[in-house]
């Protein structure tokens, strides 16, 4: 049995031998130059090594970048370039004589034929497989020099800096070379002339790029005085765009300063103030809500929108308290302290009285009974007018402060647009 079983595979072995393995000879037909070329190139070629004759010597490759499009990741720490990557070095072992091919001076190759230099990216997000084989077609010279234009995303870690958001600037920075070979045996240069083209490049979602400045690092470690490893290091500078953050956020934390402020010139006894000052506090949580969803939450400092909203917050409160406590001095019937009164003296007696501004209404205090009294009794009025002079008096150095203060606090949280 299995002697036939043996003796069956030997015969459909020799069968394919004789007739599966050659092409019928009707299929054979006279190569063409390209084809007597690719054959001749090609027979004895092997792509895993790197095309120079003296091993010695380095493949040279010149890069140049034609930038198409950036974008961030929704976490703002991954950013991607996707562009074309133009590459072209010299393979020695490919260069041919025209006259001999019909003067074909040119070839196009498919990649995976050829030796290839593989780029790294240094600071690659390795959470995205990014395969540093080029997959292209690419075209070689008579005298062996080859080009391949690949289209490649790239995608770098960006340890970006959230401070003037959303007027924010970013510098990113990509770092490329070989990840095994010294400089000596292949060595990344930029293309002599314009090594960034900028010229079809498409701003991303919510970016804009200002700058690319390339900048080659000759690698020179004290570890390794006779070898170099050489970097090609790309820096973007991005804006923001940023009128759609700024309108949600920016312009309406200044609304919100000014109701705080203007709502201190009311009346302590005008229910208006309380309303105002209360509405103020809701909104101050609302933004800080909103700029919650808004910002990346991974910058390495806080966005100073945050802290200005923080101490607005604050002097919000302060505000509220304010408005309880005067509300509750214009109340009081006893006589006021002799402090109180000498203060108040001196203020309005002096130049200072021109800074009280604010006269709150001394006519009808809280409730009907005292109103009553009042009528009746001057002395209670008199005294009565006493807490509302110091109320007037303490609010209207509170709104100074609250000016000085918010003017401050503008200068030096809001980002500008510069
Ligand atoms: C590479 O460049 C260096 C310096 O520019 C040069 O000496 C060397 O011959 C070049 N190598 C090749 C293979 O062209
Ligand atoms: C190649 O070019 C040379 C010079 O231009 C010309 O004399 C020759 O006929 C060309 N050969 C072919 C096969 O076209
Ligand atoms: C090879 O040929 C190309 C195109 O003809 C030319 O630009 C390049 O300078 C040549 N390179 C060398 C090393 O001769
Ligand atoms: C970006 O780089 C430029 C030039 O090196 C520098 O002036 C600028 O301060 C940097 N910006 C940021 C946000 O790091
Ligand atoms: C690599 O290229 C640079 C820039 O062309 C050149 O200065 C350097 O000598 C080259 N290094 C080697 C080892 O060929
Ligand atoms: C570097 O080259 C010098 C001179 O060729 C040699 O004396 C030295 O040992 C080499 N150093 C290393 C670390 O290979």
């Amino acid at each position: 049995m299995f002697a036939r079983t043996l003796s069956v595979l030997s015969f459909f072995y020799c069968f394919y031998y004789l007739y599966g393995l050659d092409c019928p000879s009707d299929r054979t037909t006279a190569e063409h130059a390209e084809a007597q070329l690719h054959n001749d190139l090609f027979c004895a070629y092997d792509y895993s090594y790197r095309p120079v004759k003296d091993h010695r010597s380095a493949v040279n490759i010149s890069v140049r970048f034609a930038i198409k499009y950036i974008s961030f990741d929704p976490l703002e720490e991954t950013f991607s370039v996707h562009s074309w990557v133009a590459m072209k070095w010299k393979d020695e072992f490919l260069s041919w004589d025209p006259t001999k091919y019909a003067n074909i001076t040119e070839m196009q190759v498919e990649s995976h034929l050829l030796w290839t230099p593989k780029m790294s990216l240094f600071n690659a997000d390795a959470s995205l497989y990014q395969s540093e084989d080029i997959y292209t077609t690419c075209l070689l010279d008579s005298n062996g020099t080859v080009t391949c234009v690949p289209h490649v995303p790239h995608s770098g870690i960006c340890r970006t800096s959230l401070k003037y958001w959303p007027y924010d600037k970013q510098n990113c920075t990509l770092f490329f070379g070989s990840w095994m070979h010294t400089g000596e045996q292949v060595n990344f240069t930029f293309f002599k002339s314009r090594p960034v083209i900028l010229d079809d490049y498409l701003n991303g979602p919510g970016w804009k790029l200002l700058t690319v400045v390339p900048e080659r690092l000759p690698g020179h470690y004290k570890c390794c005085p006779n070898v170099t490893y050489p970097m090609l290091k790309y820096v973007f500078t991005l804006k923001r765009e940023s009128a759609g953050p700024a309108a949600i956020v920016v312009v309406p934390s200044v609304v919100i300063v000014i109701i705080t402020t203007i709502s201190l010139l009311l009346d302590v006894k005008d229910v208006s103030r309380l309303a105002l000052q209360c509405f103020s506090l809701f909104g101050h949580f609302i933004f800080l809500t909103e700029i919650g969803y808004d910002i990346p939450k991974h910058s390495a400092d806080t966005p100073i929108i945050l802290l200005f909203i923080r101490d607005s917050m604050i002097m919000c409160l302060v505000s509220i308290l304010m408005t309880l406590l005067l509300s509750s001095l214009r109340k009081r019937l006893e006589p006021a302290p002799m402090w109180m009164v000498s203060i108040t003296r001196l203020v309005t007696s002096g130049p200072g009285k021109y800074v009280v501004f604010t006269e709150f209404d001394a006519s009808d205090t809280s409730d009907k009974k005292t109103l009553t009294e009042n009528d009746v009794n001057e002395d209670s009025s008199r005294k009565t007018s006493e807490w509302i002079m110091f109320a007037n008096i303490v609010n209207s150095v509170v709104f100074i402060i609250f000016v000085l203060v918010y003017v401050i606090l503008l200068c030096v949280y809001i980002p500008k647009d510069s």
